[in-house]
């Protein structure tokens, strides 16, 4: 998989054009779990046909959307193993191979657009990140956004710290996540997105948080029909690509991938946004959905029962990136 006809000598070196005649189509399988009209199945979307109107039809990307291919369980393996080159994880889904990651899911560290916008741009944060996924032998590209993540819930609106006491929320898996809803005294239970809808309907968890766009796309809100907009945290993902595919494109192909990216950087930031927004006000315009957006009161409990949060990862983890990403963000 990866190359539809062989573009390399068997020493693993690209073909001399000269020598072959005619240059090799290269096909990248990109692989998400999400539906296409969502943050990341947009820009998935749109980096395929930028990258092919850059290279000229010489590359082209084909994106399986909703987990067609793999779940959010297996994806990473499939993308060592080159079965696919291409996914984009969250940085939650992340953190358990690169626990530094978790600066990322702090809990109320984005207080506005202007400062998540930063953490997208080409900056110390995200390059030295990216970076620490050499080890893995994976190549980090760019980073894509979705959007702040908000409560949703069954049976009742989550406002006070007290309504989490032993609500079975579905989180991402993540150490950080879990410790941030056991502070909370909720029950965290982590599943892959692809079996959220079944844990929702048999009941296994009562609640999740995710961004509107995620809830509305796969229509989680028929079931968890109170949302609380608390902006607890923020959803992005790690644009990733198989290393070894990676090292083995041409430089000159190489730079058109990136171009891309940072090409589509802006849309992809407005799109996000846009589509959260669109996806509110559809879910607004529902009788049986209720919408609460977080008091300040409310908001001020919720960040002191998860302080403590906070000199856990200083101390555990990695203060040097929590004062780089507080660097880069104010
Ligand atoms: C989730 O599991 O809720 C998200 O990771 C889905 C996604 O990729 O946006």
């Amino acid at each position: 998989i990866g190359y539809r006809q062989n573009s390399f000598t068997s020493d693993g070196l690209p073909y001399d054009d000269e020598q072959v005649g005619l240059q090799e189509q290269i096909i990248i399988h990109f692989s998400h779990v999400v539906a296409e009209n969502t943050p990341k199945g947009l820009a998935a979307s749109r980096f395929a046909e930028l990258v092919k109107e850059k290279t000229k039809g010489r590359v082209l990307v084909q994106v399986y959307p909703n987990g067609i291919l793999y779940s959010d369980d297996n994806e990473l393996e499939a993308l060592k193993k080159n079965e696919i080159q291409m996914i984009a994880p969250t940085f939650s889904k992340m953190t358990d191979l690169l626990p530094t990651w978790q600066v990322l899911d702090l809990p109320f560290v984005f207080h506005n657009e202007e400062q998540v916008q930063k953490l997208y741009q080409n900056n110390a944060l995200k390059t030295a990140l990216l970076d620490e996924l050499e080890d893995e032998q994976i190549k980090g590209l760019d980073f894509w956004h979705n959007g702040f993540k908000q409560i949703a819930a069954n049976d009742k609106l989550i406002q006070q710290v007290d309504d989490f006491t032993n609500l079975r929320i579905r989180i991402m898996p993540s150490e950080m996540l879990q410790q941030q809803f056991t502070l909370l005294r909720a029950t965290p239970v982590t599943t892959s997105f692809g079996n959220v809808y079944t844990q929702i309907e048999k009941k296994g968890v009562e609640a999740q948080e995710n961004t509107i766009s995620n809830l509305y796309s796969k229509g989680f809100h028929t079931f968890e029909k109170n949302i609380t907009l608390s902006n607890h945290g923020i959803l992005g993902y790690a644009v990733l690509m198989n290393e070894s595919f990676w090292k083995k494109l041409e430089p000159n192909i190489q730079n058109q991938i990136m171009d891309a990216l940072n090409e589509m950087k802006d849309w992809q930031l407005m799109t996000s946004h846009n589509i959260n927004q669109k996806s509110l006000t559809e879910l607004k315009k529902l009788p049986n959905v209720t919408i609460h957006t977080l008091t300040k009161d409310e908001k001020q409990q919720w960040q002191a029962q998860l302080a403590p949060i906070y000199s856990r990862y200083d101390k555990q983890i990695d203060d040097h990136y929590y004062k780089l990403l507080r660097e880069q963000i104010n």
